[in-house]
């Protein structure tokens, strides 16, 4: 037992109930099976002797003559009353059991999917960045999926085939000890070369299906590029190389149709060696009268059914390495690194008059993105991050949203550290634009508010003031309308102009727009200018992030920022003027 298997026991505590029924349900059922192999004798010899009707010949050795006498002489010895009896039990134990145990698997499974759906909601950021988007939507859905298939394969076997094993195990014990030892010796013996058998397919099968890939993948290079062959008279060329993968397709083809062919027979003479021995031994003991003839039909009928179970069980290894590996990686996801949380003693932040940096780095690993920044910015303010990528203006933003944290210095809301804060009121304040819109499936109204509660009239409001009233309008529904994942109805401006009037819909005093009309074209932007206007406009701190020189020449103050440095600061005119970084690159982008 290791880590993963005892998180994975935690996973099924709560239903442990439910699963203990379910073992009882395989027990029941196991038994009812073990019922089945034990009449199979008497049945057989009541058919070709007609001489009793029930189970007393077939326990005289066991039994003393008065309890052999009362057994065939009332309904509990009767075989027919007794196989139905075996039926009903295993039936119903079989159906409780297959309801049960799947079930509790599925709810183990659900609740898992709930807590990496909740710790994927609060990673870290910078988990997102070292993790692409389809990883791990991936194993979200495919790994747990896996988890939960192996759980139920591991579970059954557990379970039923355990509780079969040993109920046909003790089948044969009552019927003849040494019989039984013979048995449980010779039979796990027979898988042996069945596993043999099945991991060389296995093996076969994956080299036929890398075989049949570079056969097509032949054809289609050929066929994709057919002009350059004829052209460059590459045919013979091609059709060698066709041949040749062809050919080491056939090859695999050719033994795998020996493997199988081979299989069955070497089962049914492995099958007939074995009975003819069975026969040879138990034969000369019902001779001699030491084993009644109906034991011996027990017996097999008994050790036949133990095959399934204890080939199941031989998988057990596999089933378990697989569940391990899927649950594992889902494990992972529950363990991606947590984004920052809130103090024990954390207070609610002020809607911030003024928001400072004091002397703020920001480190990745080895790497200073941000060195000794300090910065003020003030209610009623629009400033202007300005600086090549990679100067670390989009790491500002994600100081103010707690989305990073400084590994020297701090940022204030109106002196009030950020980190003494709950995240829920510094979010509250931040309305925050990123480069691309994200767009939910769901109405504008969930897009807008993300959960929040905001009125109709401020949401209104906002989609007017930030111009996408324009559209909303005439979308059918209006605020109830469905927007497509991604935003795919939308277009690039509407998106935009969406994102804004999200950040305004929280009517939040510190308004952060990333890159946000850095790829819009000349129409868009005269909307979406007028937006930012608005937005900008009033008591609110305003904070532009533009590597586009042209659209922040309207604001308060530039910073101007270089390798995570500040590195000039001034008002747009001032900058221009003092002939330094501003102004250079404004020409630079002005000859453009
Ligand atoms: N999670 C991260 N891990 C490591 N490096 C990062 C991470 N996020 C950003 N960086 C690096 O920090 C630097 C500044 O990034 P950023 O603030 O996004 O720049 P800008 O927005 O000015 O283009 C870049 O060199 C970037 O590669
Ligand atoms: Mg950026």
């Amino acid at each position: 037992m290791n880590a993963t298997d005892s998180r994975l026991v935690d996973l099924v505590r709560p239903y442990r109930l439910r699963v203990a029924a379910a073992i009882g349900c395989a027990a029941l059922a196991a038994a009812g099976m073990g019922g089945y192999a034990f009449l199979a004798g008497p049945a057989l010899r009541a058919l070709v002797q007609g001489d009793s009707l029930d189970v007393g010949p077939m326990l005289s050795k066991l039994l003393p003559a008065g309890a052999v006498a009362a057994l065939s002489s009332g309904i509990l010895g009767s075989l027919p009353f007794l196989l139905v009896a075996a039926g009903l039990v295993k039936a119903a134990a079989s159906a409780g059991f297959n309801v049960l145990l799947p079930g509790a698997v599925a709810e183990a499974a659900a609740d898992l999917r709930k807590l990496v759906f909740a710790r994927l909601l609060r990673a870290d950021p910078g988990f997102f960045q070292t993790h692409p988007t389809g990883d791990l939507v991936s194993r979200f859905t495919g790994d747990i999926a896996a988890a939960e298939g192996a759980a139920g394969e591991v579970a059954v076997t557990l379970v039923r085939d355990l509780s079969q094993a040993v109920a046909l195990v003790v089948v044969c014990a009552i019927i003849d000890v040494r019989l039984m030892v013979a048995a449980v010796v010779v039979v796990p013996g027979t898988l042996v070369p069945v596993r043999r058998f099945g991991e060389r397919l296995r093996r076969i099968g994956k080299e036929q299906h890398e075989a049949q890939g570079e056969v097509a993948r032949r054809a289609e290079q050929a066929i994709t590029g057919h002009r350059i062959v004829q052209a460059y008279g590459g045919e013979a060329h091609e059709g060698r190389r066709f041949a040749a993968a062809s050919e080491r397709l056939l090859g695999v083809m050719r033994r795998s149709l020996l493997v199988r062919g081979a299989f069955t027979p070497f089962m049914e003479i492995l099958g007939v060696v074995g009975l003819a021995a069975a026969i040879a031994w138990a034969g000369r003991a019902v001779v001699s009268g030491e084993l009644p003839p109906e034991a011996v039909v027990s017996f097999a009928a008994a050790a036949l059914m133990l095959y399934q179970p204890l080939k199941a069980l031989g998988n057990l290894g596999q089933q378990l390495a697989q569940l391990r590996a899927a649950v594992g990686r889902a494990f992972e996801l529950l363990d991606a690194p947590d984004a920052v949380h809130d103090a024990p003693d954390a207070i609610e932040l002020p809607s911030p008059s003024e928001v400072r940096l004091e002397g703020v780095s920001v480190r990745y690993g080895e790497r200073d993105v941000l060195r000794d920044v300090s910065l003020v910015f003030r209610a009623g303010e629009t400033v202007a991050l300005v600086g090549e990528s990679g100067a670390g203006k989009s790491t500002i933003a994600g100081l103010l949203l707690r989305f990073v944290e400084p590994s020297a210095g701090r940022v204030s809301f109106d002196g009030v550290d950020l980190r003494r804060g709950t995240l829920r009121s510094l979010r509250s304040h931040v309305g925050y634009v990123p480069q691309d819109t994200i767009v939910f499936a769901d109405t504008v109204r969930a897009n807008l508010s993300c959960g929040a509660p905001v009125s109709d009239e401020a949401m209104r409001l906002a989609a007017t003031e930030a111009n996408a009233h324009l559209w909303i309008d005439r979308l059918p529904g209006g605020l109830d309308g469905e927007l497509a994942q991604g935003g795919g109805n939308l277009s690039g401006g509407e998106r935009q102009r969406l994102g804004i009037a999200r950040a305004l819909a929280r009517q939040a005093r510190v308004l952060v727009l990333d890159e946000a009309t850095s790829a819009l074209d000349a129409e868009n932007d005269a909307l979406l200018q007028e937006a930012f206007s608005r937005a900008m406009a009033g008591d609110r701190i305003g904070i532009v992030i533009s590597h586009r020189l042209a659209s922040v020449r309207g604001v308060d103050r530039v910073v101007v920022l270089e390798q995570g440095r500040v590195v000039e600061e001034g008002t747009p005119d001032e900058l221009l003027r003092a002939g330094g970084r501003f102004a250079r690159l404004w020409e630079l982008q002005a000859a453009a």
